[in-house]
């Protein structure tokens, strides 16, 4: 272990100023307040989005992960080398992490039309590998649910592959080799949706997302 942190507790009333608030006067595009219509220079949008139901994600923490700000830097480099291969690349991650949003998305409200056919659905998937779930016998109520399974593991590992490829490119381990291994065993699993290196930290760690069928299964053994 390397270096520690201490946890100090705040001093009562430091955070008084912040919720005095109400008695300054905020700029109209700070003020929380203010609808987001009248803040037209903020582009962006908040959409509500969570895992469907009956779906868990599990951090894996590995030793011996990617250094992420390393990482970033080389393949800025990379990019700023080859913008119209970055282009594109950037691009496909793009549609590909929104297909895997969608069939997220997708998956909720075929829950909520019909939440017996889904848990159904959960419930035979989660004894299958995803490499079979396209082919997978389903009734017909059940199929929506299925295929839009199969749809978020195909996106899942779609994005993987292009980040496998963003990292032979710029020469760095996005997906160290190790990781490869343990995701794509991991991945063969039944029940399992997919997995990836998030790579938010220092150190990038496994995550996995599966039907908790699936899941409860694999902690088992
Ligand atoms: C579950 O799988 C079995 C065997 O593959 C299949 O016969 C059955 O129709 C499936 N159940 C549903 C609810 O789709
Ligand atoms: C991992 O799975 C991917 C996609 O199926 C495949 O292309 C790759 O060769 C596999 N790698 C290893 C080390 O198993």
């Amino acid at each position: 272990m390397y270096g520690g942190i201490t946890f100090c507790p705040f001093i009562v009333g430091s955070f008084d100023i912040l919720f005095q608030f109400a008695l300054v006067t905020l700029q109209p595009i700070l003020d929380p307040t203010v609808p987001a219509d009248d803040k037209p220079i903020w582009t962006s949008r908040v959409e509500p989005f969570q895992l469907p139901p009956l779906v868990r994600l599990v951090l894996a923490d590995v030793a011996g992960g990617s250094s992420t700000p390393a990482m970033v830097r080389k393949v800025n480099d990379w990019r700023s080398k080859n913008p119209d291969d970055a282009k594109k690349l950037w691009s496909d991650i793009d549609a590909s992490n929104k297909n895997l949003v969608k069939a997220l998305r997708s998956l909720s409200i075929l829950y909520k039309e019909n939440t017996n056919a889904y848990e159904r659905a959960v419930q035979n998937l989660s004894l299958l590998p995803p490499s079979r779930w396209e082919t997978a016998d389903a009734l017909e109520v059940t199929r929506p649910a299925v295929q839009a399974f199969d749809r978020a593991h195909r996106a899942s590992e779609a994005t993987r592959t292009l980040m496998r490829g963003m990292g032979e490119s710029a020469g760095v381990d996005i997906e160290p080799a190790p990781q490869t291994e343990l995701l794509n065993r991991s991945i063969a699993q039944a029940g399992v949706i997919g997995g990836g290196v998030p790579g938010a930290q220092e150190h990038s760690r496994g995550a996995l997302t599966a039907c908790r069928a699936g899941l409860e299964r694999i902690q088992a053994t």
